[in-house]
């Protein structure tokens, strides 16, 4: 375990090189004239957004990229490329955070107030998540430029953004003022939200990367993208768990998913599990800021022991993404997924 630690130890301080140097080209871009203040917003606001998370999926294509290549040793460029794509997906998360902050009415991030939330900072946060999600081109095209499937990294990054936003935009639309009916949470609701708006960014999309880097095609690895969407799936309703059981100390962030109306698998789950009279507590409580009533749904969640089917449902996801990746004829490719379940099974952040 000290030698497995001390190893990905050495992988994020790697990775962690490479941000500096994506960060001062960044900060360089002949495109515009910096001044020494457009610089520095620029420097504080990347330094504040995007290196502090758990890095997981920018890690995660370095570590497929070694497993494609069965283990073998990367070479420095391949190194820094395999880097360079994980910093690209962090830059998309950390554009995609800045805003699902604003629009979720978040107070904190990663241990720290929401960008959004800083002095002097307020809705220039806007304009700063579109600053996030145009570096990841000027990235791409300084470094990729040459590669073959330049076209096909481009195209993928542009793909699953779209999806992603279109996500975001079935997460928001459930929770307008005025139309909340929690009648309409369902399984299969929740399923359609949570694929589109966290699965293909976070798990198709670093192996997409490092199946790419690898020269594959990705039109021949859709059993792939469905196990890893899958897999995202049950990401994210660790995440909804956690927005009401976590540790805020733990996972960094305060949970609204309750007082957003948010299409959470909880509520979804307390609604199948809910007699009349819980129903109505649930109806008349659930999307509202006031504390007494996010307690009563609180308290609920509790009755109903969420906790319980939460768990459950933790064990058989953890079963069935299990047995579909050893159903994939590639031993690389299993290792690649098996690792990246690894990372995240019974996660408590
Ligand atoms: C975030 O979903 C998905 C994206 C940022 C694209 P959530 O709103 O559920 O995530 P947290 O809980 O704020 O991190
Ligand atoms: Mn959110
Ligand atoms: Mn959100």
């Amino acid at each position: 375990m000290a030698a497995l630690n001390g190893a990905a130890s050495d992988l994020k301080s790697t990775f962690l090189k490479v941000y500096s140097v994506l960060k001062s080209e960044l900060l360089q871009d002949p495109a515009f004239e910096f001044t020494d203040d457009s610089r520095q917003w620029v420097e504080r606001m990347l330094d504040y957004n995007v290196p502090g998370g758990k890095l997981n999926r920018g890690l995660s294509v370095i570590d497929s990229y070694r497993l494609l290549k069965d283990g073998e040793e990367l070479t420095e460029d391949e190194n820094f490329h395999a880097c360079t794509l994980g910093w690209c997906i962090e830059w998309l998360q950390a554009y995609f955070l800045v805003l699902d902050d604003i629009m979720d009415n978040s107070f904190t991030r990663r241990g720290q107030p929401c960008w959004y939330r800083m002095p002097k900072v307020g809705l220039i946060a806007v304009n700063d998540g579109i600053l996030l999600r145009n570096h990841i081109p000027r990235v791409l095209k300084r470094h990729f430029r040459e590669r073959p499937y330049y076209v096909d990294l481009l195209d993928l990054f542009n793909e699953v953004e779209f999806q992603t936003s279109s996500g975001q935009m079935i997460d928001l639309i459930t929770t307008i003022e005025g139309e909340k009916d929690l009648s309409r949470y369902s399984l299969p609701l929740h399923h359609r939200i949570v694929q589109y708006k966290t699965a293909y960014y976070s798990f198709y999309l670093p192996v997409a990367c490092a199946l790419l880097m690898s020269g594959d095609n990705l039109d021949n690895h859709l059993d792939v993208k469905n196990i890893l969407i899958d897999m995202g799936t049950y990401f994210q309703v660790q995440d909804d768990y956690l927005d009401c059981f976590g540790d805020t100390a733990v996972i960094g962030k305060i949970g609204t998913d309750i007082e957003d109306f948010k299409c959470s698998w909880l509520v979804v789950r307390a609604l199948e599990l809910s007699n009349e009279e819980q129903k109505k507590l649930l109806y008349e409580n659930y999307g509202k800021v006031n504390p007494d009533c996010v307690a009563i749904v609180k308290a609920l969640y509790k009755d109903l022991d969420l906790q319980g089917a939460f768990a459950e449902y933790e064990s058989n996801s953890y079963k069935k993404l299990i047995s579909s990746i050893e159903a994939h004829p590639s031993k690389s490719l299993q290792a690649v997924l098996k690792s990246f379940l690894g990372k995240i099974y019974k996660r408590q952040k």
